[in-house]
């Protein structure tokens, strides 16, 4: 049965890299897969799952509950860390991925040359991501001070 012949409500996409907390070699990630398999039908979600050595992107999609609650649970999975999500899409949509339980594109399996520019654009990705989570950080941390500065100062004239 396809996902997309079910009478679904609203929708949930998720986009998110990460990066796995030891070396995983093909049996590691066919197990992740063999789960998913077994899991994501039940669940109406369905994806794709992308391996370059250390670092993986995940498509999710499906009823917004249950990407929700499988992203939750797939976040605090010790097997991976640093999961950053790169985007979220909510409403009324068709599926990128109809057919898929979870897809699997391992690069270090596969010798495309379709496939060449994959790794390379998911490490920029996953780097680019790491930069702008330590740039929103600091432009907290000192608007935090900037507010704090700014009170002092009022504070400092009322006296
Ligand atoms: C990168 C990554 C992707 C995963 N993707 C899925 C998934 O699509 N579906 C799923 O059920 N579990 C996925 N898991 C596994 C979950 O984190 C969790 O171990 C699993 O859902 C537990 O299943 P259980 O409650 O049936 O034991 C993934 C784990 C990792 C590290």
């Amino acid at each position: 049965m396809r996902c997309c012949d079910l009478n679904e409500g609203p929708m949930k996409r998720i986009r998110y890299v990460s990066h796995f907390s030891s070396p995983m070699g093909g049996q590691e990630i066919d197990e992740i897969v063999k789960i998913s398999e077994r899991n994501n039908p039940s669940r109406e979600v369905t994806g794709i799952l992308v391996v370059a050595g250390q670092v993986c992107f995940q498509l999710l999609e499906g009823p917004s509950a249950e990407v929700t609650a499988l992203y939750k649970k797939i976040e605090c999975d010790p097997r991976h860390d640093r999961v950053l999500m790169l985007s979220v899409e909510e409403g009324d949509f068709e599926r990128l991925c109809p057919d898929w339980a979870m897809a699997r594109l391992d690069l270090a399996q596969s010798s495309s040359a379709h496939l060449a520019p994959v790794r390379s654009l998911l490490e920029v990705v996953f780097a680019q991501r790491e930069i702008l989570d330590g740039a929103v950080q600091a432009l907290e941390e000192f608007t935090w001070q900037g507010l704090m500065d700014a009170q002092m100062d009022a504070a400092g004239q009322d006296v």
